[in-house]
């Protein structure tokens, strides 16, 4: 039986501005971020969601903080990251933003534009490497060539303990067919159906993740504890 876990979630896309009115995103909605805060809460998790600009009514129980950019997603989390136990990054962060933002609404010229731009920081990858013994990282893979090999590798690359596999179908969709890869398993089937049915299953999933993690904390403490009781059964003094 799991207990009450603290729950980190990331949802929608972020926004890269490149003047005062125009930005690169993408297509998110963050339907799967929030169908998974909705599905925690149910549980009865404790659950905090950080949002890139999204079109949806914050789930109940929840609490949320929204933000633009991936800078600004990457400071909110690492600001919660300590005081959770799961973090679950479904948020769809834009991986490049302007080199540089104009303050003022750039003018329309007749010659071509080049607009240069910046890797992103991996919000994922970022966390993933700040994290502390028990806590869990789970990430999600929009793949659309050999996806499996791909996902995994980002499951390796970003130290993840579990990955969730959507194809760019599911951007933006209510439903979606996912897979799941958990670190030393098998793929499997998630749901075909809606971001909910997969979301309760996701949250299953990160219930049973969490009591193996416990259990083996509390194995690998009493591997290293001195054996006190042991030696004054077989200590006569
Ligand atoms: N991610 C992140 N920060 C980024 C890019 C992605 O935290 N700057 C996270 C996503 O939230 C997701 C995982 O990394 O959980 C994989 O995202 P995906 O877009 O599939 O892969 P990328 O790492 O961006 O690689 P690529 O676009 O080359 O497939």
């Amino acid at each position: 039986m799991s207990s009450v876990l603290r729950i980190l979630i990331t949802a929608g896309p972020t926004r890269e501005y490149l003047d005062s009115v125009r930005y690169i995103s993408n297509d998110s909605s963050g339907k799967m971020g929030f169908a998974l805060a909705r599905a925690a809460a149910a549980r009865g998790h404790r659950v905090t969601v950080v949002h890139g600009p999204v079109a949806l009514d914050p789930p109940a129980g929840v609490r949320c903080v929204g933000v633009v950019s991936a800078d600004q997603m990457l400071r909110a989390c690492r600001r919660a990251w300590p005081r959770h136990d799961v973090l679950i990054m479904a948020a769809a962060v834009a991986d490049y933003a302007p080199a540089k933002l104009s303050k003022h609404k750039l003018k329309k010229r007749d010659t071509q534009m080049v607009l240069a731009l910046r890797p992103t920081v991996d919000v994922l990858a970022t966390l993933s490497k700040r994290r502390h013994a028990g806590q869990i990282v789970i990430g999600f893979a929009l793949e659309d060539r050999a996806p499996r090999r791909h996902a995994a590798e980002k499951l390796d690359r970003k130290r993840l303990d579990a990955i969730i596999l959507n194809s760019p179908r599911a951007i933006g969709a209510d439903g979606a067919t996912q897979h799941v890869l958990v670190r030393g398993e098998r793929w499997r089937r998630l749901s075909r159906g809606d971001k909910f049915a997969s979301a309760v299953r996701i949250i299953a999933l990160v219930g049973r993740l969490a009591d193996e993690a416990t259990r083996r904390q509390s194995a690998s403490k009493n591997r290293d504890a001195p054996a006190s009781g042991n030696r004054s059964a077989a200590d006569p003094s």
